[in-house]
Order: C-alpha cells, then structure tokens, then sequence
C-alpha cells in the first residue's frame, strides 16, 4: 500500500441552528479567516444544514433564514467566498451519499462512545432521532469527501475528529487503500473553549437559556459591554504568571478571551494587567470586545438585507464543492464495488 500525496485542503463546518457565540467566532471562525488568508491551504466552509435537523424539531423558515444568517456571519469575520469555498451542506448531495458509506463503517459502540451524543440525547435516547446518533458519521463525511486534511474547530469537536480518523483508517483498511486522509484536528490558540460568563465551568453555548452567559454576534455594542460588566469574576487582582490563574475559571477565561480578541497570548495579557482589579479589566475588555465585534455585527446587517445575494454564493460555492465532492464519492463507490453504467 501506498500513501498518496493529499493536497494540503481545509474543511470545517457551522451548524446554521441560529445565533452565532463569540465562542463560535473565537473557537473557529477567527481561526477560519486565518488559515483562510495564509494560503497555504485550500479552504472549504460550510454551513451544515443536514446536521442542524438532529436534535429537534425545527421550522422550516427559520432553519434558511439561520442559515442564510451564518452566511452572512461567515463573510462579516472575513471569509471571502471568492478565496475560500462557502456553501450549505444539503446543496452538495455527495455528503449525505458518503456518509451512507461511513454509516456502514463506523460501529454502533463508538458511536455511543460521543459524549455529545450522551449530552444531547439524555436519559431519553429512545426518543432521539436515529439521524442524532448517526450525526458524527455525516460529520466524518463532511471532512473525508474533499479528502481534507485539516480541520479547525473547537475543543468541543475533539472526539468527533477522533471518530473521523478512526472512520478513515478503517476503510482504508477494510478495502485495502490508502483512500481517506488521517485529518489533523487544528485546536489551537487561547480561546479553542469559550467558557460561560456567568459559570467558568461551563461551555459558552448558544443553547443556553440565560442570554448572559453569552456574547452573541449580532449583539449590540452596549449589551457586549454590560454582559462583560456583569460577567462573574472574582475578588482578586489580575496575577503576574498564568499559574495564579488555576482554580480562577471565570478569570482565566475573560483573560482568555482577550487574548484571542487581541491576537496576542494570555501571558501577554497578564503583563499588561497584572494587579489590575476585575472591575478595571473589564472596562479594557469591553472596549476591546466592542472593537472587534461591532464592525461584525454592522456588516451581518448590511448583508442580510440582500437575501438574494448571499443564496447566489451559497449557490455559486456549492457548485464549486461539488466538483471536488462528485469525484472522490465515485472513486469510493468504485472502491466499495457499486456498479456504475
Ligand atoms: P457547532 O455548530 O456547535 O460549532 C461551530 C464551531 O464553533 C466551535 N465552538 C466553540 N469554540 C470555542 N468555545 C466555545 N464555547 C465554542 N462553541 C462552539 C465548535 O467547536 C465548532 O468548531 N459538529 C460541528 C459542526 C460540523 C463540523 C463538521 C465541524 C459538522 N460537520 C465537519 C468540522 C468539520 C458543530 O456542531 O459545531
């Protein structure tokens, strides 16, 4: 068996289930814009549609209106969907035809193994849909029909990722190829875990039913700072050395999240601010936050008033995933033995 030479290709998905955090935005799509403008690799964004029907039961316009919504969020932080490859999932049919495939080749006990999967499903899973267990199946699908080979996300996708390579390796195996790529998970930075503001201990999340937990991107700019005012912190100054900051979630992720805002790393935040009180701190990254939000939030506006506009993207960009997507799907049928005429 040979390896063959995988082109260096960026994939990573959003679901479009509505509002998008600065846990999004900082956890992935600021790092999106990044590998984007590198160049080193070509860089494929999607709004995962498919996946955004697991969990409930959704209303039809509000699920394109979302999703039209993340488009737009998606061009406001920077993706240029001339340089970068955007598109909604359901428009490239390959996904859901590979992940059949992937269905057939991932075991039931790992699937049961994500957490997420445990989380979302609950003591309940009788009544979860069958399409939320297969969710990570579809996810390693995503990834494996571009044959890509990075993948930046948040830490909360770890074990997804884990589960993909493991999808990968065992095809390969099975039908005794080099086929799929072992994605590298890229998790990287300050903020690859954007915890809640109100409990350190707790993931920033859009489903959270408490809105100050969160910063949402089409905040306005007097709510990001109130949220950041009455973020929970506590009594001490800012230490000089990141190790004062253990058993100090809430602190250490405001310092966090400033660090990842300024693009510059926790220890350089605590240079500046050492000795500095919460209430003081604060101040500065409310500012700060407000200065690198708005501007977003100003330009998702702009474009959402052009519906027209960003479904011409969505659809220009999935005609260009599909002529990555529509090759690498016949080679696996072929590799799997379906017959083609
Ligand atoms: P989703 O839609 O929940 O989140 C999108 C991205 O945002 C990151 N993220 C965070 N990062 C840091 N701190 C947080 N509090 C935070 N909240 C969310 C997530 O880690 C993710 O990178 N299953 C995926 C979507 C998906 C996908 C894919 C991703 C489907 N197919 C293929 C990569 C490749 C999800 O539900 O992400």
């Amino acid at each position: 068996m040979t390896a063959p030479h995988f082109a260096p290709r960026v994939f990573s998905g959003i679901q479009p289930s509505g509002g998008l955090t600065l846990g999004n935005y900082l956890g992935a799509m600021k790092r999106f814009v990044t590998m984007q403008d590198a160049g080193t690799h070509q860089t494929i964004y999607c709004m995962v549609d498919l996946h955004a029907i697991t969990a409930t039961l959704h209303d039809p316009e509000t699920l394109r209106r979302n999703t039209r919504e993340l488009c737009a969020g998606f061009i406001a932080v920077g993706i240029d969907p001339e340089k970068s490859i955007l598109f909604n999932q359901s428009q490239v049919p390959e996904h859901a035809q590979l992940a059949w495939i992937f269905n057939c080749v991932a075991r039931m006990g790992w699937m049961g193994r994500m957490t997420q999967w445990k989380d979302k499903a609950g003591k309940n899973a009788e009544a979860a849909s069958l399409g939320l267990f297969a969710y990570p199946a579809l996810m390693a699908a995503d990834i494996l029909i571009y044959h890509a080979t990075h993948v930046p996300v948040g830490e909360d996708q770890k074990q997804h990722l884990e589960l993909t390579r493991d999808i990968a390796a065992k095809f390969n195996h099975d039908y005794g190829q080099e086929f799929f790529p072992i994605t590298e998970p890229v998790i990287e930075g300050a903020a690859t875990r954007v915890m809640n503001l109100q409990d350190g201990t707790k993931k920033m999340s859009k489903s959270d039913p408490s809105d100050k937990t969160r910063i949402n991107l089409t905040d306005r700019a007097d709510d990001i700072a109130k949220k950041i005012r009455k973020a929970k912190t506590d009594p001490d100054p800012l230490p000089e050395a990141l190790a004062g900051l253990d058993a100090r979630p809430e602190a250490r992720n405001l310092v966090n999240i400033y660090a990842a805002l300024a693009d510059i790393s926790p220890q350089a935040v605590l240079d500046q601010h050492q000795g500095a009180l919460f209430g003081h701190f604060k101040m500065a990254l409310a500012d700060l936050a407000v200065d690198k939000l708005s501007p977003i939030t100003t330009e998702m506006s702009r474009l959402m008033a052009d519906p027209a506009e960003i479904d011409r993207i969505l659809g220009r960009g999935a005609q260009r995933a599909r002529e990555i997507a529509a090759p690498i799907l016949a080679q696996t049928y072929d590799i799997v033995g379906m017959l083609r005429s």
